[in-house]
């Protein structure tokens, strides 16, 4: 029999006024920014390649050899380098999560990292010896290039598509069915078509820096590089099939219900639209000339769609970060059920920094700090004191009790009549202005109301479990 209580707390981390989430998810756009123009950077210079060889490009040629090789060399060395600040601050935010994601797919990150160790080796075979090659040779290695640093998202995209479409692996918990989920396409061909557009923008934006060469040239390049980004007119088409695969409560969020992801949506797709708009009619129909400044603000353009995207793949999995099987606070549903009877920080080993005039409210603070903190501040970024600035203390006890009803992307409470108590507690107190002497015995008379709030809430999400 194992012993009822012996969860296992993760080791904490506190981050100030930034909410856990926005750690990750900073890093996370950064990442995804410079992993995907490695990518499309790598296809690029594939195309340019292909021009200086069979068309004897020579323009394509010195802009392949100059400073943008160099570029795309060193966004995956960025890339690489932000890449492993994701597991660093994912194993600190959320640790159960990446540990689900190591433990379901061990072989697909083997398999992962082996296309980016050739993407790494061949990368700096091209860098040192590129002038020394003839043609084919080039050519065969950038293809290569492209084709490994397009297989590592191949094989990321299946696990982060995973997250919020689990699919057949929720009842058979087949790595490949998980692993060729529900989004699995419409958001491959997506970031596929993101990275060759982010590869695009920058070479036209370093088109303007290489000295000494005639406007006439300059434009000439523009229109060679322009030519990568005529499939994103698509772009539109396959976030529609994307939509239409992730899961209908989802979809409601960001389809108006949410405002802060609707907004999000809104501003990917506004920024992407700009983008479009500009590369069809300006770059492709109309052969503009496009100056430095200009491409520069598409690139931003395009680099605040991706933050937006991202956000709103992140925002639309809540409550779980796996669907089904892990809330986003790292509890299971059998967590919760479990910590309904027992408490859910009755064993947490951390201590809780600061001064508490009674033991009651390090019980609400370490609370917080299981269920709460990896969505909710305390007084930064979604703070808990502004959100509940105005409620009477019965209306925090109720909302808290019935969390996931308040707002469906919050998961349940997972504790005892008591925690809700102490939470509230600890919130009034630091309402209070944190005061030496805190008199509880008011509270204890709500317990059984707590406990009918509770039990009518029950311990499920309203968020289905599967689709
Ligand atoms: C999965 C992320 C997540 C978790 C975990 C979470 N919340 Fe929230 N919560 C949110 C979001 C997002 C909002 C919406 C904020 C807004 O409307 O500006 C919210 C809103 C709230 C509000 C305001 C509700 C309203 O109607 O105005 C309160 C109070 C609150 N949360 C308390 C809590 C408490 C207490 C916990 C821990 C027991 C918790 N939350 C856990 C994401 C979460």
């Amino acid at each position: 029999m194992p012993d009822p209580l012996d969860f296992f707390y993760y080791p904490v981390r506190d981050f100030g006024l930034a909410m856990k989430g926005m750690i990750i998810g900073g890093m996370g756009v950064v990442h995804v920014f410079l992993a995907q123009f490695a990518i499309g950077g790598g296809m690029m210079m594939c195309w340019l390649q292909w021009r200086a060889w069979k068309h004897d490009d020579e323009l394509a040629r010195r802009f392949l050899d100059s400073f943008f090789q160099v570029l795309v060399l060193v966004s995956f060395v960025l890339g690489a380098l932000t890449g492993v600040g994701m597991w660093l601050t994912a194993i600190q935010v959320s640790p159960r999560t990446i540990g689900k994601m190591v433990e379901e797919f061990h072989w697909i990150w083997a398999t992962e990292w082996t296309f980016f160790c050739v993407e790494i080796v061949i990368g700096y075979t091209f860098y040192r010896c590129h002038r020394r090659l003839d043609d084919p040779t080039r050519m065969l290695l950038l293809a290569v290039y492209a084709l490994a640093s397009w297989a590592s998202l191949f094989w990321i995209n299946g696990i982060l598509a995973w997250m919020l479409t689990p699919g057949g692996w929720s009842q058979t918990g087949s790595v490949w069915a998980g692993f060729f989920n529900p989004s699995f396409w419409p958001s491959l061909v997506y970031r596929t078509l993101v990275s060759l557009t982010l590869g695009g923008l920058v070479a036209i934006v370093v088109v303007h820096t290489i000295p000494g060469m005639s406007r006439e040239d300059r434009g000439k390049l523009v229109n060679t590089c322009s030519l990568v980004l005529a499939p994103m007119a698509v772009m539109p088409l396959v976030g529609l099939w994307y939509l239409g695969t992730i899961p209908p409560d989802s979809r409601e969020w960001v389809l108006g219900q949410s405002t802060a992801m609707t907004m999000a949506l809104g501003g990917a797709i506004g920024a992407s639209t700009l983008v479009g708009l500009y590369v069809v009619f300006g770059l492709l129909l109309g052969r503009l000339y496009v100056n430095a400044a200009t491409a520069t603000l598409l690139l931003v353009l395009a680099f605040a769609a991706t933050g937006a995207g991202e956000l709103v793949r992140e925002g639309v999995r809540k409550p779980y970060t796996i669907r089904g099987s892990l809330y986003a606070n790292s509890l299971t549903q059998a967590d919760v059920d479990r910590m309904r009877k027992i408490g859910s920080v009755t064993r947490d080993p951390y201590p809780m920094p600061g001064k508490f005039p009674e033991p009651v409210l390090v019980t609400g603070a370490k609370v917080f700090r299981l269920q709460c903190s990896v969505c909710h501040t305390l007084d930064g970024a979604n703070g808990l004191d502004h959100l509940t600035e105005t409620w009477q203390p019965d209306q925090m006890r109720l909302n808290i009790a019935k969390l996931q009803y308040t707002k469906p992307f919050m998961p349940p409470f997972a504790g005892t009549a008591e925690e809700v108590e102490a939470l509230v507690q600890y919130l009034l107190w630091r309402k209070a202005g944190q005061p030496q002497r805190w008199p509880i015995a008011a509270g204890q008379a709500r317990l059984a109301d707590i406990r009918r709030w509770l039990a009518a809430a029950g311990t499920h999400s309203p968020v289905r479990r599967t689709h």
